[in-house]
């Protein structure tokens, strides 16, 4: 394993490989080590001894590496920037470095390592070598990647929320107030005129736009739901499903919505909107059953169709972020969703919540009146 017996006497790792490894029972426990990759460099850089530790995180065997120079782990950007040989210089001179990168396994595959490399003297302050414990940080790497992006996510959702919101209420106050005004106007014209039957046109126009702008601002967000909670909301929701499509839906809600603060409502209620739009748009359902029960601090919500079914096991398709939003809106709140689904057999979404969502976030987005 070691590489003592190997060397010459002028070679640069005897003195280390002498000096250094003369305790026989730490040199075992140093070998033995899985986690870190821990080893020798003489005082060119050169790899002089080689632990389990090493092999399972860069892949190469003792008797591959010992004698090599380390720049080898390094990627070949690093090695033109000079970063080994820099590495090794600033270890000489402050006595221990430590960085962070990317480094290369025998099979060219990448890393994210932690590195720390300690100088080792001899009692009169001749280099010796360097002692380098690597450790393999990618999955850490990756979680806090995860953590960043579900953040960023986060983040996402609420200024994506927020944004309907304005454009909903300008909507109302810009557009809308501005019809109502031009109702008004034609409305002072005098009916007898010749132009009557133009006006009284263009009145019954104006209504309709307004409905349209009604339509739309509720669409981006109902005024219901700030005004009057989440389970009103989600009942005008169903009955605007119902009027608009063919379809029948059953709902049921159960329990106090006093646990859901701003944030874990939105969610619900787009959860509740991407099912119903979903079962419209692929399911070719007759119908649908929405049950809401909250009790002891648990949002449970199930939502099912008796429509054609998907095969869920083949994975998402490209571009279909549905229900993939629906996953990470839950996941926000702390909660778990289930798909289940199979060709002919519907397609059931069920999602459990934890309400302990009583302190509001302090945001609450504004409410959008009616026009
Ligand atoms: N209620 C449903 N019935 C049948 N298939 C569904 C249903 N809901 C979702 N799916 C299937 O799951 C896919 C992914 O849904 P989604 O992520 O919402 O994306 P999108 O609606 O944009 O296609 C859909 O394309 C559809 O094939
Ligand atoms: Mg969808």
């Amino acid at each position: 394993m070691t590489n003592a017996s190997a060397t010459e006497p002028d070679d640069p790792r005897a003195p280390l490989s002498t000096s250094l490894q003369t305790d026989a029972s730490f040199r075992v426990l140093v070998e033995a080590v899985e986690d870190y990759a821990i080893f020798l460099l003489d005082a060119h850089g050169n790899v002089a001894t080689w632990n389990a530790g090493a092999k399972r995180i860069k892949g190469y065997d003792a008797r591959e590496i010992v004698g090599r120079h380390f720049s080898v782990f390094y990627p070949p950007e690093d090695i033109a920037a000079g970063k080994p040989q820099n590495g090794l210089a600033t270890a000489a001179q402050a006595g221990r470095v430590e960085d962070e990168g990317w480094r290369i396994r025998k099979d060219t595959s990448r890393f994210w390592a932690n590195v720390v490399i300690t100088a080792l003297h001899d009692a009169r302050g001749n280099l010796l070598g360097f002692a380098k414990v690597t450790r393999d940080m990618t999955d850490r790497l990756r979680l806090t990647e995860l953590q960043h992006a579900s953040e960023l996510s986060a983040h996402v959702q609420s200024a994506l929320e927020n944004e309907r919101a304005s454009i909903a209420r300008e909507l109302h106050d810009d557009l809308g107030q501005q019809l109502v005004a031009l109702k008004m106007q034609l409305s002072t014209l005098d009916t007898r005129a010749r132009d009557a039957h133009v006006a009284r046109q263009s009145l019954a126009q104006i209504d309709t736009i307004i409905g349209s702008l009604r339509r739309i601002a509720a669409g981006l967000r109902p005024p219901v739901l700030d005004d009057l909670g989440l389970f009103a909301a989600i009942d005008w929701l169903v009955c605007d499903f119902r009027r608009r499509h063919d379809l029948t839906i059953h709902l049921h809600i159960g329990g106090e919505e006093d646990g859901f603060d701003t944030t874990a409502s939105t969610s619900v209620f787009r959860l509740v909107q991407e099912a119903l739009t979903n079962i419209v748009r692929h399911a070719r359902a007759s119908e649908a059953r929405i049950a809401i029960v909250c009790a002891r601090s648990r949002c449970t919500l199930t939502i099912e169709d008796d429509g054609c079914g998907a095969d869920i096991t083949r994975g998402r398709a490209a571009g279909t972020f549905g229900l993939l939003g629906m996953g990470e809106r839950v996941r926000q709140l702390g909660g778990v969703i289930e798909f289940r689904s199979a060709p002919g057999e519907g397609f059931r979404i069920r999602v459990e919540i934890p309400l302990d969502h009583r302190a509001d976030d302090g945001h609450p987005i504004p409410s959008v009146p009616l026009i």
